[in-house]
């Protein structure tokens, strides 16, 4: 474990390397307790550089057992070696110099998962971002860029397959029972793109045509016998690669393209080059297995992972300070990918769910930071939701600023300008000046202010003189390090929603830019005046959510029912319906808070249900139509004293309302929304699959009884169905026969199948309430449990602490004990994880001061300990 220096790098001091790396051979011979690793490493001084200068290379608990140069022993006293860095001194002032560096590294103890580790059997790498330091020594950063030649010797009966990255070079046999495979990857890359797999696995291949005509080799590795459940991943695949050249212009650079599913991983996939590793949730997929979220999750994983091969690989980050650079860029190609292939509107609003429910609790709590951070202690603490979608947020804007045509050809220049580079948000930025002619200086403070924008609207219309003055406000909350904010460049689509349920077309519009339907804010206020407004509208705001902001607009419910029948933007029609029921949803928690009686007016629900029954929209649509917010929603709008047993309760009333008023409607749903023919993960018939489910639930409400969860449980046919009645059951009726007898059968039934077991175990560390600790401590003993495996502990431990609120927020504050005892002893074996976990506290000052003060001495209890860096960063910020 790397404990905690307390160093904070900051962005301020980035400087190039003293040295430039020309190339880099490495040779392996693999041991499952000690592998041999000889890196050849060909330097030259950087001109312009201090002649005298040490070549300094970074390490994390190595031993050197060799050091050459130019083939020759190294004298003792030209190089200190400790486990963290390698010093070289006395080096060539201006001519390329060879070093050869041996160290030993014992894959089978890497618990961590960073560096070389097994898993399985297998033997895998994941470098991303400071894992490659943990196999040899070396300029461990982004900007060093450099071709690698790999030679991997290994025993050949365990370890057939022998992969790295970029092209098969030969390979043949070697003494004692061992062989040799040799792989050249000629396009310069940092070392967190390395990898290597060897090992014995099945594979499922096919081939792709680029664009210019060339045959790619496509390659799904998983374990022998999974080969048919990586079907759906090897056509999402194909699909990406397609569209990448069709939308992006980007064609595949290499003969030969390979993913590989791997058990342990940390994070769910990794963009090597030309050797993706994936954890093997987001791969393995078929329909007695998988549900339609996990299908949806491998296309756009599988898709991400691909895209990064252009932007990530191609053109790199120059420090890990430009994350966003290629990870907001690739969810937000990810996201486009999805919505062509899927349904647009459905898609952004399960983007903006998201966003709001992850990524405004993250940038309104103590773990707040700008997508382009300034300063970090521990940079895998960074792969942040604010990194990722509110980087991919950015970028969106970018688009909605310049518009289809002119975004298309920043990207292009981008591409042209940067690639073979290790490129900053400022070259990026600049590619869309210099296309479009706009200054961006205002809005590239996206990039450096933390902090969700709220901006406030009222509305005074004119009738004599028909016109619509709008008042807009905008303020950026303070954040850590961050006390004051400028304004920002805000591009806020808006219609203006006509009794008649047609938009109106102004004749003019003052007081701020308006390009097509997009106000710019740019000031703290503006005073915006439209004119030819022939009735006073109904104002539908931030259409398709075209900025990541917290709008504040006190709208008449009948201007919301209007919006929610007309709008043609359909994820503004959704806004409408969530922000009927928001006031409900409030009301009753507050009410439940001070004991008083939840009364209900179901006004509201006329709008969903009139949704969720209208035969001219998507079942995609109408389900989300159907899904409330979520507690944790709730607990954002209601901003602070939260009690999750009164959010909860509150919850449930209105969800009980709603399935009354709307009996008629949920089972008529139920009985129409029935699959016709087999199972197929396309998104239309997903689509009616949520639906219907949704049915199930609002219909189980009404009922009370587990009777039709039951039977829809005994009825399923596929995953999707299966999973959703098992967790209404148990959910609803934690202690009811059926509940027992389903979870039972499900665990029997799928006793070998490690992925779905984990629903089970999510299912039900999800159960509400008070008991949901005592089971969750109960299954850590579960045969099927296992507790180095971090999806395991996800499903386990992290569907309870970030998914549970009732049952996480006991009152007593067992939960958070339980919390902390966990950390300390996973910390121990793997940091990234452990700190991950203990991210679920980011929003304990939100709370009602007894549960606070309990989650503060959880906290404070972690604190005491000796840490590893990540958990250490994370508790002393969310702290302080
Ligand atoms: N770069 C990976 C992705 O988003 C995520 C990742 C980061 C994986 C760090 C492993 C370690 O595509
Ligand atoms: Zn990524």
């Amino acid at each position: 474990m790397r404990t905690d220096t307390g160093r904070i790098i900051h962005l301020a001091d980035y400087r190039p390397t003293d040295f430039v790396l020309e190339r880099v051979d490495l040779t392996f011979e693999l041991d499952p307790e000690a592998t041999k690793v000889e890196a050849r490493l060909i330097f030259h001084r950087r001109e312009g550089t201090d002649p005298a200068a040490p070549l300094v290379l970074d390490g994390d608990e190595l031993t050197l057992s060799g050091l050459l140069f130019d083939q020759m022993e190294m004298a003792r006293e030209r190089y200190t070696a400790t486990p963290d860095t390698l010093v070289v001194r006395d080096l060539p002032e201006s001519s390329p110099f060879e070093l050869t560096i041996t160290t030993v590294i014992n894959p089978q103890a890497n618990s961590q998962l960073m560096g070389l580790y097994r898993s399985s059997g297998i033997y895998c790498t994941q470098c991303e971002a400071e894992g490659f330091r943990r196999i040899t020594y070396f300029p461990d950063r982004p900007d060093v860029l450099a071709p690698y030649t790999v030679t991997i010797i290994a025993d050949k009966a365990a370890n057939p397959l022998l992969l790295s990255n970029g092209n098969y070079l030969g390979g043949g046999n070697f003494d004692e029972g061992r062989h040799f495979a040799a792989w050249f990857d000629p396009h310069p890359k940092p070392a967190y793109l390395f990898a290597l797999v060897a090992g014995d696995l099945g594979v499922v291949e096919d081939k792709f045509t680029t664009m210019s005509g060339r045959e790619v080799a496509l390659k799904i590795y998983v374990e022998h016998g999974k080969e048919p459940r990586a079907a759906y991943a090897m056509d999402a695949l194909k699909r990406s690669m397609k569209w990448d050249e069709e939308v992006f212009g980007r064609e595949y650079d290499l003969d030969i393209f390979m993913i590989v599913a791997v058990s342990d991983f940390n994070m769910g996939a990794m963009e090597n080059k030309g050797l993706n590793v994936f954890n093997d949730k987001y791969v393995l997929a078929d329909p007695e297995t998988a549900t339609d979220a996990d299908y949806a999750n491998i296309e756009a994983i599988i898709a991400h992972e691909y895209f990064h091969n252009w932007t990530g690989n191609r053109i790199t980050c120059r420090d890990w300070f430009q994350l966003c650079l290629k990870e907001g860029l690739t969810v937000f190609r990810d996201h486009e990918f999805s919505a062509d292939q899927r349904s647009r509107p459905v898609k952004r609003i399960a983007e903006v769910r998201h966003l709001r429910s992850e990524q405004f609790p993250e940038d309104a709590g103590p773990l707040a930071h700008p997508v382009r951070p300034d300063k970090y202690r521990e940079i895998n603490n960074f792969y942040t939701t604010t990194v990722y979608e509110k980087g991919s947020e950015v970028t969106r804007m970018i688009a909605t600023i310049l518009g289809r045509d002119l975004f298309k050809k920043g990207m292009d220049l981008y591409f042209e300008r940067h690639d073979g580079e290790a490129a900053t948000v400022e070259d990026f930025v600049r590619c869309f000046e210099a296309a479009s002619g706009r200054d961006l200086g205002q809005f590239s403070l996206w990039y450096n202010q933390a902090g969700t924008p709220h901006v406030s609207v009222a509305a005074a219309y004119d009738a004599a003189g028909k016109t619509l003055t709008l008042e807009i406000g905008q303020t950026v909350p303070p954040t850590p390090g961050q006390a004051d904010k400028k304004p920002m460049h805000i591009p806020l689509d808006l219609a203006l929603v006509l009794e008649d349920g047609t938009i109106a077309a102004p004749t003019s519009v003052e007081g701020a830019e308006m390009t097509g339907s997009v106000l710019h804010l740019k000031e703290a206020r503006h005073k915006v005046i439209f004119t030819g407004i022939p009735s006073r509208p109904a104002l539908s705001l931030n259409r398709s959510f075209s900025a990541p902001v917290v709008v504040r607009y006190d709208q008449k419910p009948a201007d919301l029912a209007l919006i929610a029948r007309h709008e043609t933007d359909l994820f503004s029609r959704w806004q409408a319906i969530t922000d009927l029921a928001l006031p409900a949803l409030k009301d009753a928690a507050r009410a439940a808070r001070k004991g008083e009686a939840i009364q209900i007016d179901v006004t509201f629900a006329d709008a969903l249900l009139a949704v969720a029954a209208d035969p001219a929209l998507e079942p995609a649509f109408r389900a989300q139509a159907l899904t409330l917010p979520s507690e944790a929603d709730i607990a954002r709008e209601l901003g602070g004293d939260n009690d999750p047993d009164a959010i909860h309760a509150g919850r449930e009333a209105v969800l009980t309302a709603i399935a009354r008023t709307g009996a008629e409607t949920f089972g008529s749903l139920y009985d129409t929304m029935t699959p016709d023919g087999g199972y197929s993960p396309d998104a239309a018939s997903a689509g009616r699959r949520a639906l219907r489910n949704a049915a199930l639930l609002y219909r189980t409400i009404a009922a009370d009884t587990p009777a039709l969860a039951a039977e829809a449980f005994a009825k399923a046919d596929n995953m999707t169905d299966l999973a959703q009645a098992l967790t209404v059951l148990a959910h609803r009726f934690p202690e009811a026969p059926e509940t027992h007898a389903a979870l039972a059968a499900f665990e029997a039934r799928f006793a070998e199948n490690a992925l779905v077991i984990d629903k089970w175990f999510q299912i039900q560390a999800t159960i509400p309430g008070d008991g949901a600790l005592a089971r969750v401590m109960r299954l850590k003993g579960n045969r099927h449990f296992n507790e180095n495996n971090p999806n395991r502990v996800r499903s386990l431990v992290g569907a309870f602490v970030f998914s549970n609120p009732t049952g996480f927020n006991r009152a007593d504050g067992a939960g958070y004990r339980f919390l902390s005892e966990e950390i300390l002893r996973i910390d121990a074996k793997n940091p990234q994880l452990a700190a991950r976990l203990l991210t679920s506290m980011r929003s304990w000052r939100q709370l009602e001061p007894a549960r606070a003060e309990l989650a503060r001495t959880a906290l404070v209890r972690v604190e005491r300990e000796v840490l590893s860096n990540d958990v250490r960063d994370i508790v002393d910020r969310t702290l302080k």
